[in-house]
């Protein structure tokens, strides 16, 4: 559990609904009443008060809801997908995850060559979620393959993330990728902390938009761009991915930040900065999605703080049509994918919505 919670919700009466901030927050509303009913706990409510509905989920072991959703050529179970770089390095680990509910795996980050990323420490827990600067460390491509051959024949897609420094590096990586059997391929063109990759040049279109049809040439799964808030507009850079040919949009990534320890007058992390995840980039995590549906057409993923069902219909509201899950499983816990599903269908049913992609996009309208 982080050390803080959040206790008060502070109001600007200054906003317009109109222009919504920098980071925003969208309040699942009731689909057939303008009144507002409080359905999910929230922070200033116990725990306790989580679910409170009479509603049965299912007739005779058949849902009455319909989570699936899709992404691409991809048809997922429901919309819950494990995020890259948590738990998901090898067969056994993502197993385990399939196991728990997810409706889709994302590997984590592999390049050409085993990689031991950043000396310690890595990781720290902050107030309201995790800062890290792992450095990209992965096994490389050749031995990740034997682990994913164990496990891409699960009905559970799994999608594989790669890094590279130039495009020819993610075209190998995309073509072995696909040989292992995922069904789709992540780029990753977003990580904060790793020099050379990542961020550095998914921050320029042109290299992105190189990378992307390198890649979309050579294989013939869909290509996914997870795209970093860390820019100026992520908007842009979403337009650009499209236009190039990207199958879907993966926002975000972690935020850059930083902690100093005052007691040692030193930065935290070995690698002094790092991306920040968990609950307090929500709110950056569906502007973003916001904005970038705004502007683009296809599906977009959504990812960044997500703990509960609440969370999710803040991204699918917002225009995603699924969201990855990853700090979450060390704040809320590993049945975080059963216990998100169980109340989004609570959730459906309370509201007489039968199926969730009805509910992508609705806080446009
Ligand atoms: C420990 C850790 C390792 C991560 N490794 C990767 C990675 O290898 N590739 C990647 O694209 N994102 C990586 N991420 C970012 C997550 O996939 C996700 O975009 C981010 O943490 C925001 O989601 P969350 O708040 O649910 O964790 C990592 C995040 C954490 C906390």
């Amino acid at each position: 559990m982080y050390h803080h919670q959040v206790r008060f919700i502070i109001t600007n009466s200054f906003s317009s609904p109109h222009q919504p901030s920098p980071a925003m927050a969208v309040h699942p509303p009731h689909p057939s009443s303008t009144k507002q009913q409080p359905f999910f706990h929230n922070e200033t409510q116990p725990k306790e008060n989580i679910f409170i509905t009479t509603h049965p989920i299912s007739f005779f072991g058949v849902p009455l809801v319909n989570l699936n959703t899709r992404i691409s050529n991809l048809e997922l179970s429901n919309p819950t997908m494990l995020a890259s770089g948590i738990m998901d390095e090898d067969a056994g680990s993502i197993q385990r995850i399939i196991d728990l509910g997810a409706g889709a795996i994302v590997t984590k980050s592999i390049g050409l060559i085993p990689r031991e990323g950043y000396p310690n420490p890595t990781i720290v827990e902050l107030e309201y979620g995790l800062l890290n600067a792992m450095g990209l460390p992965n096994p490389g491509i050749d031995h990740y393959g034997k682990e994913l051959q164990q496990i891409t024949k699960s009905k559970t897609p799994i999608i594989g993330s790669i890094y590279g420094s130039n495009a020819s590096e993610f075209v190998t990586l995309g073509k072995k990728m696909e040989e292992y059997g995922v069904k789709a391929i992540e780029l990753n063109l977003s990580c904060p902390h790793a020099k050379g990759y990542g961020l550095e040049i998914g921050s320029d279109p042109n290299l992105m938009q190189e990378i992307i049809k390198g890649v979309k040439n050579s294989v013939s799964i869909p290509v996914f761009v997870k795209l970093s808030p860390n820019v100026t507009s992520i908007t842009d850079l979403a337009q650009a991915a499209e236009k190039a040919g990207a199958d879907a949009i993966v926002a975000i990534n972690t935020v850059k930040a930083m902690k100093i320890d005052p007691e040692i007058r030193m930065p935290v992390l070995a690698n002094k900065t790092g991306g920040y995840s968990g609950k307090a980039i929500k709110p950056i995590g569906v502007r973003c999605v916001y904005d970038i549906a705004k502007n683009v057409q296809i599906p977009i993923i959504g990812v960044g703080g997500i703990t509960t069902a609440s969370d999710t219909l803040e991204y699918i509201m917002a225009g995603a049509c699924a969201v990855q899950i990853g700090t979450a499983f060390y704040s809320e816990g590993l049945e975080v994918f059963r216990t998100i599903c169980t109340d989004l269908e609570s959730w459906m049913k309370h509201h007489h919505v039968k199926t969730l992609t009805d509910l992508i996009g609705v806080a446009h309208q």
